[in-house]
């Protein structure tokens, strides 16, 4: 099973595995691996992934599957991480949403020189905010996230939960995502990386063409959407028993939102981006959008018994194959049919919260306010995405001192494409959409979905020194210029 390349590619189809996961003898999901302990391998390598649809995909993973390992630890523990390269480019991880030591942040060029073939190198931070996250290369993303380097990682909580799933979205080309399958193997050059080969980038050595030419559409370029790796239900299916708490983690890895209906039970939100909401309300039959690099975890008590969708609802043929099934074990119940074209109200999760946890308020006194205007303008026949009118590295730093506490407003400009920004490093917490407070609902997050003419105000404290990257995690929009970095001074 050699491609033109040589490698060799290991099939990533392997059965499904029936590991436990945070729940003794339960699956986590179909067929997700789960590494725990305070040490972990990880190794990037070329193989093909199924999706079960009649393609087989030439992708780049974590120990030989997308998505790859989940990493499950408890608070407070030391985590290491010894990641092996043998990959012909070089590569990173990327902790997504965990305030991580900068050195352990992963950004090629900024907090460490990426991880050359045959190489490796260890992570190692203690992790004290539990919650869902995930993990991914950060060297040439739009290129090697979009091919697969990724996996989730949870920092455990103390809520009980009789069932722990993790769910993954994705979107593929079927033909081999960006410029798949012909890897470019020019990186041998590469070995001074230092500081000019700066993260997503224009990668020095990747040779692709990262960027969406203008006029291109998502929805032609990507045309299989995958749970786990997987096209279609029968992949994806969510053991329950009556009467079960059920928890599941929703995480997208993709470059496209995508709106989930969860069929037939009332659930709660119940964090986003792995911070806890407090008091969440019961909610049936709205949408939960989930942006490039957010996650929502949800959480219901199994008392439907029959079998579910949990689906995409949109009118882009590849949303039928986003889907999953909760199976009730032991009770019969109706078999429901999908109606992914269905139109739903989508959950506003900026007026679902409720309590406070709140530690800013929006006319207190900053350190710092700071606002990013964020466009698409047209340059050469290439859309460039720009942050006050300025395209990566051009951008303006936004500089900090330890201790600050910093407001942010974000407007996005553009007018049609949303622009999910992750700030590395830290939380913040929303303050205001489209000019109204969120005083009673707020939420904590690390990535922000900005829809077209949408304007945020957020708020953090800048508690965590280092060099931090600022970015859309369209990872197209990022190499095309919508990065900044939040400097320590
Ligand atoms: Cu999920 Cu800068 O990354
Ligand atoms: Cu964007």
């Amino acid at each position: 099973n050699k491609d033109m390349e040589g490698m060799d590619h290991s099939k990533v189809d392997q059965p499904a595995k029936q590991e436990s996961g945070a729940v003794e003898g339960q699956p986590p999901t179909g067929n997700m691996e789960v590494l725990t302990g305070s040490e972990i391998n990880l190794t990037a390598k070329a193989a093909t992934l199924d999706t079960g649809s009649g393609n087989s995909i030439p992708v780049w993973t974590f120990n030989n599957s997308v998505p790859g390992p989940q990493i499950r630890v408890k608070k407070g523990e030391v985590l290491k991480v010894n990641l092996k390269n043998e990959l012909p480019e070089p590569v990173t991880i990327h902790w997504h949403g965990i305030p991580v030591p900068n050195e352990m942040d992963g950004i090629p060029g900024v907090t460490q020189n990426a991880v050359q073939p045959g190489e490796t190198f260890t992570y190692e931070f203690k992790v004290d905010d539990p919650g869902t996250y995930w993990y991914h290369s950060h060297q040439d993303g739009v290129n090697q996230v979009d091919r697969g380097l990724y996996g989730s990682i949870i920092v455990e909580d103390d809520i009980k939960t009789d069932r722990d799933y993790t769910l993954v979205l994705d979107e593929w080309n079927s033909a081999g995502n960006m410029d798949m399958p012909g890897v470019d193997t020019s990186s041998s050059d590469s070995s001074d990386v230092d500081h000019s080969n700066m993260d997503m980038g224009e990668s020095a050595n990747s040779g692709t063409q990262s960027s969406v030419p203008a006029g291109h559409d998502m929805n032609s370029m990507y045309d299989l959407f995958t749970i786990n790796g997987k096209v279609g239900e029968q992949f994806n299916k969510l053991l329950v028993k009556k009467d079960e708490k059920v928890r599941i983690r929703l995480i997208n890895a993709g470059f496209m939102s995508h709106k989930l209906h969860i069929h037939g039970q009332e659930f709660k939100v119940i964090s986003t981006d792995g911070q806890l909401i407090n008091n969440p309300a019961l909610i049936k039959d709205q949408l939960i959008d989930i942006a490039p690099g957010e996650r929502y975890d949800i959480e219901f008590t199994a008392n439907n018994p029959g079998e579910w969708y949990i689906e995409e609802h949109g009118t882009a043929d590849a949303v039928k194959g986003m889907k999953a099934l909760i199976q009730y074990e032991g009770s019969d119940g109706p078999k429901d049919q999908p109606n992914e074209s269905a139109e739903l109200p989508t959950l506003d999760i900026a007026k679902y919260g409720q309590a406070s946890q709140a530690k800013f308020s929006l006319n207190q006194k900053y350190d710092l306010e700071y606002t990013m205007n964020l466009n698409t303008k047209e340059q050469k026949g290439e859309q460039i995405y720009t942050i006050n009118d300025e395209v990566y590295p051009n951008t303006e730093a936004i500089k900090v001192k330890k201790g600050d506490l910093v407001k942010v407003k974000l407007v996005n400009n553009s007018k049609e494409d949303e622009h999910p920004m992750h700030l590395h490093g830290h939380f913040f917490q929303v303050l205001s959409k489209n000019g109204q407070p969120l005083e009673g609902s707020p939420i904590i997050k690390d990535t922000l979905n900005l829809k077209p003419g949408e304007e945020y105000v957020v708020a953090f404290e800048a508690d965590n020194p280092g060099d931090w990257m600022f970015h859309c995690h369209d990872l197209h929009h990022a190499s095309s210029g919508m990065v900044t970095h939040l400097l320590y001074t």
